[in-house]
Formats: structure tokens, C-alpha cells, sequence
């Protein structure tokens, strides 16, 4: 299905109620008859959203599809922030990036082939600023801090297909090329721009908002200064019914609906042009044929998604297949970038935008926002800590479950972290599978695991347990909730199936029946009922805690059951007289220290 919207007469000429990146009185230089050249260029430039359909003439082709999440058999994009190499890695990072991943798992389970990825921004005055402190080169400072988050990355499980920097040389020659694009497109033009400025944030700040700020950047509270300059400008402006429309005919495009709605309103409070040039440093990448300009930060961090693919390179890219993201992953403090810059940037490229924007809530300690100046971080070393203690697959639920998906912001709490591990992963997921093993063991010793059949060969069900059905609902639930990104759901709808499994055991008691011959073919039942159930509830849930689950497969000896997830949560699959070994998956903590 196609997605194309006729640009009509007020298209480029945007009505300037409240400003978006700046207040600036745009005086143009343009060499050509801007607006109106502009205008044309939006009406020939087609929006689209959403994968090409089969057959299509490939990403650079506009297709006719409103976009659908996924498809098992569509290539899967999913990317992180590329985190800026200025600031040191947290569990804001960590969270982000372990979301990516086990959505990027758990779609690789479901046999799509995917592409997960990640990196680093690496450019502007803040690195540069740094590294002149430490008296080094810019480009060592990004190099040891880059490898830093690679290797924290990679030390938290995280699976990326690639690693993106923004210094990369793949990544600056297509960003020139990019620019140059859209400056032929005459989407850029130079201009003037004189307002408020937040040098923290490289960021442009409008009258009112710096007004209603106090004049103070919102991130780090200093005094935002007053700046004049000559920069170029990307026409945001032109964009405004293109934004609004897709906006309205893709509900879903940015989630949580929250986000949406407030992106809506402000694109509704009209667009500015959006200054994507500046000249008070060096450390980025040179504007095409005006070297004293460097090319915004931000616009070039957002071009990281599709220099990484290769698309500069046009048919010639093997990666183009990839595009558009299914998913991108954030959180909040960014989503007009994502959600308004980077599709106007798209549609005046021509290329499809992305399948959908997700903006998580943030982290925050005892009530408060995690910053630098307050020093209340869970950095990497605590996060580390918190490994040691609980097992890292044990900190990757606890982070999945407990952290701020939503629209609502999540405090870290020990004593949830506790809970959570003694309730869903000792006392539920550990417990069950530990006690069914060892009940296997006990009653059939050598036999290994029983079977479910009764001697007429057909399948006994015990009560009202059908399990085939129930687990194959589970599945279907945790592929749904995977689909909306409700990733907490999928976690703990397969945790939910183990809790099932324990009051099924509370309720038929097979304790009890092992002690009665007459009930032998019950308790065999029972019994490969619970250990397949706990089986499929770990495939479910190996997207989140692959080590764990790996050794729980290990102990059913199930590790050579191959194929999708659909396949591998088929009933039956594990052998009747195989042999399991009892597991202890998660042990037992202290509970924390008060404070
Ligand atoms: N470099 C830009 C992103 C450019 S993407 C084209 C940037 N980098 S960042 O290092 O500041 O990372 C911001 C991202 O880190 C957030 O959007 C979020 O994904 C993650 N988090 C940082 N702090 C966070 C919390 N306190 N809580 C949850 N996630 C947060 O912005």
C-alpha cells in the first residue's frame, strides 16, 4: 500500500508561529529563487514510509506500503542512538541498547535476518573542547572513548551487526554526499542566524523557550549565550504538511503514543529552517565546497543510520536492503530529531522513513534525573557491581521488565532489583525448573524424562491443562507484545508460563501421586508436561537471558532442537527417556543493605 501526499499550495511556505531550532531571522543568500524552488522540489519529492515490496525497484523507488512493523520474512533494521563519546557509558546507554538487543534476538529467533546497529558520535565542540583540556588530538580522545562503549557494549551482551563512528571515513564521504544531495535539491541554503544559543548542547534555543527556561540551557543550566551567525539551513519549513500528514495517517510511527502527541503539537506550532552549519569550531565534517563550516552535529550523527548501510552508494549498496529501520530505539530527550528532522531529511532525499520511533522514558535515581552535575549516575562500575551480584542475564531482565519502556520514568531501587530477582528469577523461574528436574530424577532415575502418553498412545491431559494450546498462546503473546516493542510483556508473559507450571504442581501435587503405583502414568504426565512447559517458556525467554537459558537447554539436552522460535516452542519436542540434569540457575543473594 502506498503512502504519497500531494504537497498543495502552502507547502515551503510555513507560517512561523513558535519557532522549532531557532529564532532566527533567516536572511537567505540562496542563489536560487528559494521558496518557490523549494516548493517545487517537496511536490517532486515523494513521501513514502514503511519496507519496498517484493519486486519493487529496490529503496530508492517509492513503494506502495504503509508501514507494518514486521514480517518474518522482511530484512529487520533496528538501531540505538549513536551515543556521543564526550560523556562516559551508564545504565541509560546500557538500557537503550539492551532493549535494541533483545528486540534484535528475539527477531532473529523468529528466523528474520537482521541488522542491529550501534555506535558512537564522535564530532563537535564539546569533544573538541575536551580533548584540547587533556592536551590530545580530538580524534584521540573519540578513539579511547569510543572503544570504551564498544567494549562496555560488548561486555553487557549486547549482539550488534555493526558499529558505526561518526569519524569513520565510510561515514563522513557519505554524509558530503548527502549534504550535497539535498543542497542540489536546493534544501539547504545559506542564511543568517542570529538568537540564543545553549553552547553545552550545540543547540539553538528560541525566544519564548529560552524565556521560559530563564535563559538557562535545560541540560546543563548554564547561561545560554547570544550568538550571531552565518550558517546553513536545512528548509524544515517546507515539510510542515508533509510532517503533519504522516503524523495522521501513521498513528504509530512514533511510540509511546504520549511522545506522538506531543511531537504532533509542536510540529502544529509551525516549523522553522533548521541551521545544520556551524563555524565556531572545527572538530566535524566540512560543509561541501565552504570549508569553514562544519556540518551540525546532529545532522550528522542522524545520517549514521544510512551511511552504515551504504546508501550514498545507491543501487551499488548490498546493505540497502535494510532500509528503512524497522525500529528506531531512544529515549525521549531526542525524539524530535527523530521523529521531525530526520524524515523531513528522508523525504527530501527521496528515501523511505523508518517503520517506526521509539522513545523510552528515562532512568532516574531517588526521584531525580541522573545527571553529571548531580552526580547520581548508575554508572558503569555500580551497573558492573550489580553484575557481579546477580548475574548479568539476571540485571538484563530486571532492566528489561523494571525499566522506564513507557512514557513514565523508572527510579532505580536495590531493593526492587532484590525483589524482582528473588520473586521472578529464584523463586519462579529458578525453583521450577530446579524442582522439576529434580522430581524427574527421583522418580525415574535412569528412565530419564517420562512421557505424557497413556498406554493407549494417546496424549494424557491432566484438569483443565491443555498445555499445547497454553504454550502456544504464551508464544503468540510474547510475538504480539514483541511486535508493539511491549518487551516487559513478552519477559514476563514467559515468566507467567512458569507460574502456571508451579500452581499446576501445587495443584496436582505429584509428590503425592510418586508415592501411589495406581497414578503412574498421572505423575509421567504431569511431569513432562511441566519440563516441556519450562523448555518452551526458555526459549521464549533466551532473547533476554541467552546464558541462562543456554544452560537451562544444556541440563534438558535440548540444545540440538534447531530452528524458529515457532518451531523450537512446537509441544512435544522434548524426548521422552532423555536424560536432564537438575539446575540451580539463579542462586540465592543477600538482600540488600539499607541505606
Ligand atoms: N549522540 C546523540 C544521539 C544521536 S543519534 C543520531 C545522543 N547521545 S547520548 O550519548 O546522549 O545518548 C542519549 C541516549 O542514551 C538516550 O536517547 C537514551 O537512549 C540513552 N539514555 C541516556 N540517559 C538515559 C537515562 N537516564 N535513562 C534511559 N536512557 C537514557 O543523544
Amino acid at each position: 500500500m502506498g503512502f504519497v501526499i500531494s504537497c498543495g499550495a502552502s507547502c515551503g511556505v510555513s507560517t512561523i508561529r513558535s519557532a522549532v531550532m531557532a529564532s532566527a531571522a533567516v536572511k537567505s543568500y540562496s542563489r536560487l529563487s528559494s521558496k518557490r524552488q523549494a516548493t517545487r522540489a517537496v511536490e517532486s519529492s515523494r513521501l513514502f514510509l514503511g519496507r519496498r515490496s517484493r519486486g519493487s525497484r529496490g529503496v530508492f523507488a517509492p513503494n506502495r506500503q504503509i508501514f507494518t512493523t514486521t514480517s518474518s520474512s522482511e530484512p529487520c533494521y533496528v538501531t540505538t542512538p549513536i551515543y556521543y563519546v564526550n560523556d562516559k557509558p551508564h545504565i541509560g546507554h546500557v538500557y537503550t541498547s539492551t532493549l535494541a538487543d533483545v528486540y534484535a534476538r528475539f527477531q532473529r529467533s523468529q528466523g528474520r535476518d537482521v541488522r542491529f546497529l550501534t555506535g558512537t558520535d564522535e564530532h563537535g565542540q564539546k569533544v573538541e573542547q575536551s580533548a584540547e583540556k587533556r592536551g590530545i588530538e580530538p580524534q584521540q580522545l573519540a578513539d579511547e572513548n569510543s572503544a570504551f562503549f564498544r567494549d562496555a557494549m560488548e561486555n553487557f551482551g549486547i549482539e550488534f551487526d555493526d558499529f558505526i563512528r561518526t569519524t569513520d571515513p565510510r561515514h563522513k564521504e557519505q554524509v558530503t554526499k548527502f549534504i550535497q544531495q539535498l543542497k542540489d535539491k536546493d534544501f539547504v541554503y545559506l542564511g543568517e542566524f542570529e538568537g540564543w544559543y545553549d553552547e553545552g548542547q550545540e543547540e539553538y534555543v528560541t525566544e519564548s523557550t529560552a524565556a521560559e527556561q530563564d535563559f538557562k540551557s535545560a541540560i546543563s543550566g548554564k547561561p545560554l549565550v547570544k550568538a550571531k551567525q552565518e550558517n546553513y539551513f536545512f528548509r524544515l519549513s517546507a515539510f510542515q504538511d508533509k510532517l503533519e500528514a504522516m503524523f495522521e495517517e501513521n498513528p504509530d510511527l512514533v511510540l509511546p503514543k504520549a511522545r506522538s502527541n506531543e511531537v504532533l503539537n509542536r510540529i502544529k506550532a509551525g516549523l522553522q529552517d533548521v541551521p545544520i552549519s556551524r563555524t565556531s569550531f572545527t572538530w566535524g565534517i566540512p560543509m561541501p565546497d565552504d570549508e569553514e563550516h562544519v556540518i551540525y552535529v546532529w545532522i550528522d550523527a542522524l545520517f549514521n543510520y544510512i551511511s552504515a548501510l551504504q546508501l550514498a552508494e545507491g543501487d551499488e549498496s548490498k546493505l540497502a536492503k535494510y532500509w528503512p529501520a524497522t525500529v528506531h530505539i531512544m529515549a525521549k530527550e531526542i525524539v524530535w530529531f527523530h521523529a521531525v528532522i530526520w524524515p523531513a531529511v528522508l523525504m527530501a532525499l527521496e528515501l523511505p522513513l523508518p517503520g517506526r520511533v521509539y522513545a523510552h522514558g528515562f532512568w532516574i535515581r531517588d526521584g531525580k534525573k541522573m545527571s553529571k552535575s548531580l552526580g547520581n549516575f548508575v554508572d558503569l562500575e555500580t551497573l558492573t557491581g550489580y553484575c557481579d551480584t546477580y548475574g548479568l542475564d539476571s540485571i538484563r531482565y530486571f532492566l528489561l521488565t523494571q525499566g522506564p519502556i513507557g512514557a513514565i520514568d523508572s527510579n532505580w531501587s536495590d531493593e526492587r532489583l532484590y525483589d524482582i530477582y528473588s520473586d521472578e528469577l529464584v523463586n519462579t523461574l529458578g525453583n521450577c525448573a530446579s524442582r522439576t528436574t529434580s522430581m524427574i530424577n527421583k522418580y525415574y532415575k535412569q528412565d530419564g524424562v517420562p512421557s505424557e502418553m497413556d498406554s493407549s498412545g494417546a496424549r494424557r491431559q491432566v484438569g483443565e491443562y491443555d498445555w499445547p494450546a497454553i504454550t502456544q498462546e504464551a508464544t503468540n503473546t510474547c510475538v504480539e507484545c514483541v511486535e508493539t516493542f511491549d518487551l516487559p510483556g513478552a519477559a514476563t508473559t514467559a515468566v507467567g508460563l512458569v507460574g502456571k507450571v508451579d500452581t499446576f504442581i501445587s495443584e496436582t501435587e505429584p509428590f503425592r501421586l510418586a508415592k501411589d503405583e495406581s497414578k503412574k502414568e498421572e505423575l509421567a504426565a504431569i511431569l513432562y508436561q511441566c519440563m516441556e512447559t519450562v523448555r518452551i517458556a526458555g526459549v521464549l525467554l533466551e532473547s533476554v537471558m541467552p546464558e541462562k537459558m543456554g544452560q537451562l537447554e544444556e541440563a534438558l539436552g535440548t540444545a540440538e532442537i534447531k530452528g524458529t522460535l515457532q518451531e523450537r516452542t512446537a509441544w512435544g519436542q522434548l524426548q521422552p527417556g532423555s536424560l536432564v540434569k537438575k539446575v540451580a540457575l539463579f542462586p540465592r543473594v543477600d538482600p540488600p543493605t539499607p541505606a
